[in-house]
C-alpha cells in the first residue's frame, strides 16, 4: 500500500488524536528506521524515549521470543515468575517498598494517585504547572494545561497545579495533601529540570506533613538521565516513583514502585488490570532493565549527554540548551521548532520532536555511539544552516 493509500484509510478510520508526520516506518534497527521507500533514518527520539537501548535490541527480542512460545498471558489471578522477579529487582534497584504492575505511564500515575488517597483518605494531589502525567481522567486532572484540561472537564476533584518553586509547593502541602506529584525534569513542557532546591522543600514538605512525595518518572527513568533514575542525582528520595516507556525495552509495560512506608497501603481489591505485568513484557523490562542497569552504560550516557549539550550550543541559532544526561531540549530563535523538526526528518533524515514553538526534544537511544552523535550533530547543524538561508 502507497503512503497516500495509508494516510487516506488511517484519516477514514482511525480516530484523529495524532497529527502524524508524513512516513510511514516500516522497520527499525539499533539507532535507526527504515520507511516503506526505504530510506534510512537516524532516530534521535526513540518512540518518545521507549526504545533507549536502540530498536529491536537482541536480548529484548531472545526474551520475548522465548517468552511468547511458552506463556503469554494468564492473568494476576496466578503467581508467574517473570513479574514477580521484575519487581524484586525494580524494588531493590529504587525505593525498596514493592510494585504495581500497569501498562503505561499515565496508568502508573493513576496508580501512584489511588496510592496517596488510600494512605490520606480524601487527601489532596498537589502537582506543579508545566507537568505532564497522562492523559487518563486522574492523570490529566495532574497536567495543569489548560488546553489538554478544559474540554474534558470536570476533572478529578482536589487535584491541583501550583508553580514550580519551593515557596508554592511549600505553600500547597499541609495536613490535607496525600501527595506531591513532580517530574525532577518536566519532559513534555520542554526539558525543564526542576530546581534542586524545589524538590528538597517538597520533600521537607512531605515530611512535615505526612504526605506522598512521588516522583514521575516515566520519562526520566530507566537511564535517560544518566543515571537508571533521574532522582539518584538529585539526592531527594521520593515515597514512591512512576516508570513506563522504556522499561518494557519497547512493549507496553508501567509500573509505580513505592518506599517502605507505602509498600501495603494499597490492599487486595483496590487496583488491578488484566494484562499488568504479563510475562512477555515481564520478560522484555527483565532483558531492558539488565542491560540499562549497567554504570558503564550510564556514565557514557551521562557523559555523550554533555558532549551534545556542548556541541549544540555551539550552534548558531540555538538560543538555550537544557537536560541531564541524553534527555535533551533546545530551543531556535523565531519559535519554529515543528517547521525544524518537519525538515530534520524530511531532508536529513532525522528524527527528533517539537515540544512546542521553541523547543526541540532529542531523545537518544543511550547506545548512540560516537559517530552518530557526530552524524546526528552534522545533520542538525545543516538544517540550522539551510534554515536560516
Ligand atoms: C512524565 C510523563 N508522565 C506520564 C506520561 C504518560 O505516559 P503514557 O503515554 O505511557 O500514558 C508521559 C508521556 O509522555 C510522560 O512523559
Amino acid at each position: 500500500m502507497s503512503l497516500a493509500e495509508l494516510r487516506a484509510l488511517d484519516s477514514a478510520h482511525v480516530i484523529g488524536t495524532y497529527a502524524r508526520l508524513p512516513v510511514e516506518i516500516v522497520r527499525g534497527a539499533g539507532s535507526r528506521v527504515w520507511d516503506d521507500e526505504g530510506h534510512e533514518y537516524l532516530d534521535l527520539l526513540c518512540g518518545i524515549s521507549v526504545t533507549n537501548l536502540g530498536h529491536c535490541h537482541p536480548d529484548v527480542v531472545a526474551a520475548v521470543r522465548e517468552q511468547v512460545g511458552t506463556l503469554m498471558h494468564v492473568s494476576n489471578l496466578f503467581h508467574t515468575e517473570p513479574a514477580i522477579r521484575l519487581a524484586e529487582r525494580l524494588a531493590t534497584r529504587s525505593l525498596g517498598g514493592k510494585v504495581f504492575f500497569c501498562n503505561s505511564g499515565a496508568e502508573a500515575n493513576e496508580a501512584a494517585m489511588k496510592l496517596a488517597r488510600r494512605a490520606r483518605p480524601r487527601g489532596e494531589i498537589v502537582s506543579v504547572a508545566g507537568g505532564f502525567h497522562g492523559r487518563t481522567f486522574g492523570a490529566l486532572s495532574a497536567t495543569a494545561q489548560e488546553s489538554k484540561q478544559a474540554p474534558f472537564e470536570p476533572l478529578v476533584p482536589r487535584v491541583r497545579a501550583v508553580a514550580p518553586t519551593a515557596e508554592a509547593i511549600v505553600g500547597a502541602v499541609g495536613p490535607e495533601t496525600a501527595a506531591v506529584l513532580v517530574e525532577v525534569i518536566q519532559g513534555e513542557s520542554g526539558v525543564h529540570p526542576l530546581a534542586a532546591e524545589t524538590l528538597i522543600a517538597a520533600r521537607e514538605a512531605c515530611d512535615r506533613h505526612g504526605a506522598a512525595l512521588i516522583f514521575d518518572e516515566v520519562q526520566t527513568g530507566m537511564g535517560r538521565t544518566g543515571s537508571l533514575w533521574a532522582y539518584e542525582q538529585t539526592g531527594v528520595v521520593p515515597c514512591a516513583l512512576t516508570t513506563a516507556k522504556a522499561l518494557g525495552g519497547g512493549l507496553p509495560i508501567g509500573a509505580l514502585i513505592t518506599g517502605p512506608r507505602l509498600a501495603d497501603a494499597l490492599k487486595a481489591g483496590d487496583h488491578g488490570s488484566t494484562f499488568a505485568g504479563g510475562p512477555v513484557v515481564a520478560r522484555a523490562a527483565l532483558a531492558a532493565l539488565e542491560l540499562t542497569d549497567d554504570p558503564a552504560l550510564l556514565a557514557r550516557v551521562a557523559q555523550l549527554g554533555e558532549h551534545l549539550r556542548e556541541q549544540l550550543a555551539a550552534l548558531d541559532g540555538v538560543t538555550d540548551v537544557r537536560g541531564r544526561g541524553l534527555m535533551i531540549g533546545f530551543d531556535l530563535e523565531g519559535g519554529r521548532a515543528p517547521d525544524f523538526v518537519l525538515q530534520l526528518l524530511t531532508e536529513q533524515r532525522l528524527i527528533a520532536n517539537a515540544t512546542g514553538p521553541e523547543t526541540v526534544r532529542l531523545l537518544p537511544p543511550l547506545t548512540l555511539s560516537d559517530a552518530d552523535a557526530q552524524d546526528a550533530l552534522a545533520r542538525i547543524a545543516a538544517a540550522l544552516a539551510a534554515h536560516r538561508a
